[in-house]
């Protein structure tokens, strides 16, 4: 299994360029379901977790046609096993996001329920229950969700909590059916809106996408169309603390400040100087960062999937920094792997007290998720010495080419057996 070897002590400098937004993709791929007609997409990051979606879609019999480094073409025409298998939805929760769209174009999906992950339970009742607000049967045998709807019918509906995919997944579903559906309580996030964005170049009628409620007019079809991904504010943000972290000073390019204005607003209460271009984003780092504390909550509030990062660049800033996670109950993995360096965190229910130090000292730790295999990477590279990093098939769901780019960065990054 593979690892990565990081030498810390590298000052990161230099320029390299953002991909594709993996959790905007994630849900186009599937908007690829809702036609018959070819879906032509750019900027698609090449990461595990898009060739496993992939897959899944080739299951269901969506032609995949790959175009130059990160063009896809998905043609729907095909289309004829609403199904997503256990195997599959296990390794990815986002594999729910296909039942809106088989339901709403087949009548029909079977799709695996996924089980809880590391980060938390993440229950899928409000999909559910927003389906069935829209007319669906479904059931719940041998631990499959089976949804079945001659046509949705369109539908006042109003989430619980805010749920990103929840809302993608209602949002694809109602572009098919009959008449209107509002969803109320509605993810704001950027990934919904480019998600819309796409959708609306298909042919779906969508107003509201990036305020809490969204209306949508079923159309009969929806047409093929070209979209351009996102690019993606949490790689984004993970290289703009590697770089706090190290007192770097580095461009990032082909990414947008627009999406970050919390995690920025962050940075700069550390201490740090962020230019923001119109398609670029520097940051030079102060000489010694500055704690801050931070909540996490849905958009635009502080994401959690960048908690962990700004957990290892606490660690050794100034001061004590207090961290509040409210999305996800089990979204501190990384804390006792972050001590295991020489971190001083303490953890309370979900608010951890993150004591700056000194040093981090190099050890063995082990990935427990995405975020928190960046958040080790950040810590490695200021901790003195080696930091072997286990498990590291984490990171490849999620950063395109990470050891790559970190090395175009002046950092010393190698994967080792
Ligand atoms: N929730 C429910 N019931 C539902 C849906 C959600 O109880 O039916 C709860 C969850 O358990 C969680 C909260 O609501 O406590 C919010 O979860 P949400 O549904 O918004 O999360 P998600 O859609 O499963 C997406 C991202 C995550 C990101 C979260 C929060 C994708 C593919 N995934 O997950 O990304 O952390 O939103 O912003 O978009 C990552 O990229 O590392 C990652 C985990």
């Amino acid at each position: 299994m593979d690892k990565l070897l990081i030498r810390g002590g590298s000052v990161l400098k230099g320029e390299v360029a953002m991909s594709g937004a993996k959790n905007a993709a994630l849900p186009i791929l599937c908007a690829s379901l809702l036609s018959a007609d070819p879906l032509e997409l750019g900027n698609v990051p090449q990461l595990n977790d898009i060739s496993t979606m992939l897959r899944l879609l080739g299951d269901m019999g969506i032609g995949v046609r790959h175009e130059g480094d990160d063009g896809l073409t998905l043609d729907g025409s095909g289309l004829n096993n609403p199904v997503a298998s256990y195997e599959m939805v296990k390794t990815m929760r986002a594999s729910i996001l296909v039942l809106g769209p088989l339901l709403a174009r087949c009548g029909e999906a079977r799709v695996s329920l996924p089980g809880g992950c590391a980060i938390g339970a993440r229950p899928v009742d409000q999909h559910i229950k927003g389906l069935q607000a829209m007319g669906a049967e479904v059931t719940v045998e041998q631990g499959y969700v089976h949804a079945r709807a001659s046509r949705l019918k369109g539908a006042r509906i109003c989430t619980d909590m805010v749920t990103v995919t929840g809302t993608e997944n209602l949002m694809m579903a109602a572009c098919l059916a009959d008449g209107e559906t509002i969803i109320e309580n509605a993810a704001r996030e950027p990934e919904v809106v480019d998600l819309a964005n796409c959708l609306v170049a298909m042919g779906a009628r969508i107003s509201g996408a990036g305020t809490d409620i969204i209306r949508i007019q079923g159309v009969e079809k929806l047409h093929g169309a070209r979209h351009s991904i996102m690019p993606d504010r949490i790689e984004t943000g993970t290289y703009l603390c590697a770089a706090a972290v190290t007192g770097g000073d580095i461009r990032l390019t082909r990414t947008s400040a627009a999406y970050l204005d919390s995690v920025v607003d962050k940075l700069m209460d550390a201490g740090c100087e962020i230019v923001v271009e119109r398609d670029a984003i520097r940051l030079t780092a102060p000489a010694k960062l500055k704690s801050v504390s931070l909540r996490t909550a849905p958009y635009p509030a502080f994401p959690t999937d960048m908690q962990a990062q700004f957990m290892a660049m606490n660690c050794v800033a100034d001061g004590v920094a207090t961290i509040r996670e409210t999305i996800f109950e089990n979204r501190f993995m990384h804390v006792s792997e972050l001590m295991r360096l020489g971190a001083n965190i303490q953890i309370e229910g979900n608010n951890a007290i993150v004591r700056g130090v000194d040093r981090l000292e190099g050890a063995t730790v082990m990935a427990t998720d995405l975020r928190a295999s960046a958040s080790l990477i950040i810590a490695g590279l200021v901790a003195s010495g080696e930091t072997l990093i286990d498990r590291i098939y984490h990171l490849d769901r999620g950063y395109e080419r990470i050891e790559q780019k970190l090395a175009a960065l002046g950092a010393s990054v190698e994967r080792v057996r």
